[in-house]
């Protein structure tokens, strides 16, 4: 199993939430986050206003998929999240050891 954790533009979320979701992701959390990458202290455009600031507003995707599925879900993150402008993100893969579905008691690749 592998966990991906992707850091997007805000904008972009419910394009991509839907673009995950016909591919058959089952699961995921978002949270709201803040962040800088290469051009910290550098001008960023968010909401269409430029502002200089350090931390910047992001969402972070994270879902745990079969690794079979990990490049179809990076080609898809990746495809809608793009605007070609600086601050589109990142992705994060990661392997995962396990996972267990309360409910069931189910592990592994079953649990997801
Ligand atoms: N090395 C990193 N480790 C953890 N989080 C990071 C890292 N780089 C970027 N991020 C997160 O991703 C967000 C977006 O990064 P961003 O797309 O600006 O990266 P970048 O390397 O500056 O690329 P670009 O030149 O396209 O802007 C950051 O605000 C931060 O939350
Ligand atoms: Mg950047």
């Amino acid at each position: 199993m592998k966990k991906i954790e992707a850091i997007i533009q805000p904008f972009k979320l419910y394009e991509v939430m839907d673009a995950l979701n016909e591919i058959g992701i089952h699961g995921m959390t978002v949270t709201e986050v803040k962040g800088f990458g290469r051009q910290k202290g550098h001008i960023e455009v968010y909401r269409g206003s430029e502002f200089e600031v350090r931390l910047i507003p992001k969402v972070k995707i994270e879902t745990v998929v079969p690794a079979s599925l990990l490049e179809k879900v990076i080609a898809t993150i990746s495809e809608k999240a793009k605007t070609g402008k600086i601050g589109d993100g990142k992705i994060f893969v990661s392997s995962l050891e396990d996972v267990m579905r309360i409910r069931t008691g189910e592990k592994g690749e079953l649990a997801i």
